[in-house]
């Protein structure tokens, strides 16, 4: 018989504290999260600084509440994975430096592991038969990519943001317009009362890059100009905005590469709207993979996901394993 591999995974790259016990891979046995929204709403935004002394604070105990919930003690745990990039510096140290101490402590092998890859991972999570190779668009607050991911370690990036991330333009609209702080999903909830109908200027980007300034922009400038705007609508027609050119880049990529799996993961790929749009590929022969919604936002299964399958390849990070805030893939 094989033997299960436990990984301990630890996240903290932005506002949520976050340690998950995960079994091969694939099985959740804890995923606890802690999330420092609350902390941050007044602020409008994450304060890098509050978020790191909300980290030291929490992680202590959310390993322990981590290790409980899975039934599990600290000697049966096989590999230690932890964010060790992309994200905000001060908090990545926090989880990175708890990883090695608790590597050292428990004599237990350390795999730092690449946030983005995280997000990639939760599919894995989600569809237990979902095997690489595949395309995988990653939308979150700090990230858009189109990733090719050709083994479960081999990626190729073929598309990227050239300017803000997509979960940033759905922030600044949000707090421009008055919804307040997280955006995404609040702009997510008031565009189902509006309607697309708002032409906004299209920028035209050769290859598979996107942008999202100028949409953003735009926005901002017809509310300001009127205030009285339909805020539904204006919602709405961004929505369908960004949607169109993350289904014409994707289905772009998708034909160059042959590829007919296509996974959505991060952040904004809990929207209802994106979601919808993008399950109608499966009408051209495409098959679409999303993590379930509390997999899409920052956690930590998904980073021992990705741990285990670094840890499986052999690739074992040492105690001078550092936090590294961009960090590519
Ligand atoms: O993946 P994530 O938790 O953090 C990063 O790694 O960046 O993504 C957070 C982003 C935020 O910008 C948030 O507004 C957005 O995901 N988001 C959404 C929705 N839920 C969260 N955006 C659009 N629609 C949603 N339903
Ligand atoms: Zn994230």
């Amino acid at each position: 018989m094989i033997k299960d591999i436990i990984t301990l995974g630890i996240e903290s790259s932005c506002d949520e504290t976050s340690v998950a016990v995960v079994k091969n891979g694939r099985e959740v046995l804890s995923n606890i999260i802690n999330s420092q929204i609350k902390i941050h709403e007044k602020f409008g935004g994450v304060v890098p600084e509050i978020a790191s002394r909300n980290h030291i604070e929490a992680i202590s105990g959310v390993t322990e509440e981590a290790i409980k919930e899975a039934g599990i003690t600290y000697k049966d745990i096989d590999n230690i994975a932890c964010t060790y990039g992309p994200g905000l510096v001060g908090a990545l140290l926090v989880g990175v430096s708890y990883a090695k101490g608790l590597s050292y402590a428990l004599n237990k092998p350390l795999t730092g592991t690449n946030h983005i890859e995280g997000h990639i991972a939760a599919n894995y999570i989600t569809h237990k038969d979902l095997k690489p190779p595949f395309l995988c668009l990653i939308i979150s607050g700090g990230h858009t990519h189109l990733v090719y991911i050709q083994d479960y370690n081999k990626f190729d990036i073929i598309g990227k943001t050239r300017d803000d991330a997509i979960g940033e333009a759905f922030d600044k609209i949000a707090r421009v317009i008055g919804l307040g702080y997280p955006g995404g999903p609040k702009v997510d909830r008031l565009a189902r009362e509006g309607e697309p109908n708002i032409d906004l200027p299209k920028t035209h980007i050769e290859g598979l890059d996107f942008s999202f300034s100028g949409v953003k922009t735009a926005i901002i400038n017809l509310h300001h100009k009127n205030p009285d705007v339909n805020k539904a609508n204006l919602c709405a027609s961004f929505e369908k905005y960004v949607t169109d050119t993350l289904l014409e880049n994707t289905l772009k990529a998708a034909k160059q590469l042959k590829v007919k799996k296509i996974a959505l993961a991060g952040g904004v790929s809990a929207n209802s709207y994106i979601r919808e749009e993008f399950i109608k590929l499966e009408n051209k022969g495409y098959k679409i993979y999303y993590p379930e919604p509390i997999l899409c936002t920052d956690n930590a299964a998904m980073i021992a996901s990705a741990g285990y399958y670094r840890y499986m390849s052999g690739t074992i990070s040492n105690l001078e394993l550092n936090a590294i805030p961009n960090l590519k893939i």
